[in-house]
Parts: C-alpha cells; structure tokens; sequence
C-alpha cells in the first residue's frame, strides 16, 4: 500500500472532528495529498447504518448488535473508500476507527477488548492504522464543551451517563499502554488553534521521518 492510514480518536468533545477537518487544508497546503472521513459512516450504505445506530429513539439496541453492526460499516467503508484511496498513495485522515469500537463497544459497553477486536478482524482483515492520534480530554471537559455547543448533533452515545464516558476514557489510556507505537496522545485540553498547530506538525513530521 503506497498511502497513509491515519486515524483521530478520543471521547465526546475533544474536538478530533474539527481538527480533522482544519488538518486537511493545512496538510493539503504542505503539498500532500489528503482524504478525509469518518466512521461510521463515509461513504452511502455506512452512513446509513451510522444513522441506525445513532437514532436516539433505537433505545432497545443490544450492546453486541451495536458491535456488530459499527463493524459492518466499518468493512464496507474500507473496501469502498480506504482502501482505493490508500492503493492511489493518498494519506487517508479517518476520524474514529476500529479503537473506537475496543473502547466503547469493549471496554465502556463491557463486551471484551479481545472479543470485539475478533469481530472486527473479520471485517478489517489486518488492515490497522499506521498511525492513531488520541485527542486527550478529561470527559467531564469533552462533556462541558458538547453542553456549551448548540450547534452539535446528539446521538444516541451522548446520553450515556458520565460513568459511561469515563470509562471510554479509561480504555483508550489502556489502547495508548497496548500500542505506544501507533498511537501518539495530543493534549486536547488546550485552544482549538494549539491543537490544530501540534496536529499539523505531528503528522507532518510522522510522514517527513516515514516517507
Ligand atoms: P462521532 O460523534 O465521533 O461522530 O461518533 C459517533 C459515536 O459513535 C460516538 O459516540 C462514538 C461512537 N462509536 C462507537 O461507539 N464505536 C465505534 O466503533 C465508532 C466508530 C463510534
């Protein structure tokens, strides 16, 4: 694969969804060459599904159907969109990946790190990210931030209570012991223009040192 699989993580409010964003112009600006998406969802059929799971009305929903279907959607939008744009040497920014999954489905939801991992190989077949950015927030911050936002959506995840968001915090500090090698923690707790600086100049030294 000639591209760069690159993905951004972190709890409810830790602003990876627009840093994301401002991080393509800025990497684009640098002279690479830049596809941004997220998960669930990217492309038609995945969002689709994200719809399904985030309806706030779909109270009924089973922790491992939950699992389940984040993982359909993830294999769908790797083969259609990830993939193809990895084998045209394209460095691929997603925001949310399959570490989501291990810490909200297998930590938070209390189905099992290993156990989800093994659906989700299924689906990805080996395929993990090159590198994973976890945008560090204390979840009583991400919360605040998402409080303070009108503007934002509200899934069905939102409505978990803090115990729940803290323990998606726990996980990914367990992911960031687990693999210190792909994943690299940025202090999210900082001015939006702070992270989206030592966003930027992370990636652009990863991909410098890589390359
Ligand atoms: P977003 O708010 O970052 O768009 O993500 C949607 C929600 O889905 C968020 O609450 C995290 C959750 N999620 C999982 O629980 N498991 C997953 O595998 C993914 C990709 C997202």
């Amino acid at each position: 694969m000639d591209g760069y699989f690159i993905t951004f993580e972190g709890g409810e409010g830790s602003g990876k969804s627009s840093i994301l964003k401002s991080a393509e112009q800025k990497l684009q600006n640098l002279g690479y060459d830049v596809l941004t998406t997220r998960e669930p969802g990217g492309i038609e059929i995945a969002e689709k599904v994200r719809d399904i799971i985030l309806d706030p009305v779909h109270t009924a929903m089973d922790a491992r159907t939950e699992a389940l279907l984040y993982a359909a959607a993830r294999r769908q939008h790797l083969t259609e969109k990830i993939l193809p744009a990895l084998k045209k040497g394209k460095i691929v920014l997603c925001d949310r990946f399959v570490d989501s999954s291990l810490a909200y489905q297998g930590f938070a939801r209390g189905l099992g790190i290993d156990e989800v991992f093994s659906i989700n190989q299924f689906a990805i077949q080996d395929l993990m990210p090159d590198l994973t950015l976890f945008f560090d927030i204390e979840p009583k911050e991400g919360l605040a931030r998402i409080k303070a936002n009108k503007d934002r959506e509200r899934n069905r995840l939102d409505f978990e209570n803090i115990r729940f968001h803290e323990q998606v915090y726990e996980a990914y500090q367990l992911l960031v012991s687990k693999f210190p090698d792909r994943i690299q923690v940025m202090n999210a707790d900082q001015p939006f223009a702070q992270v989206e600086t030592d966003t930027v100049k992370y990636i652009d030294s990863y991909l410098k040192k890589i390359k």
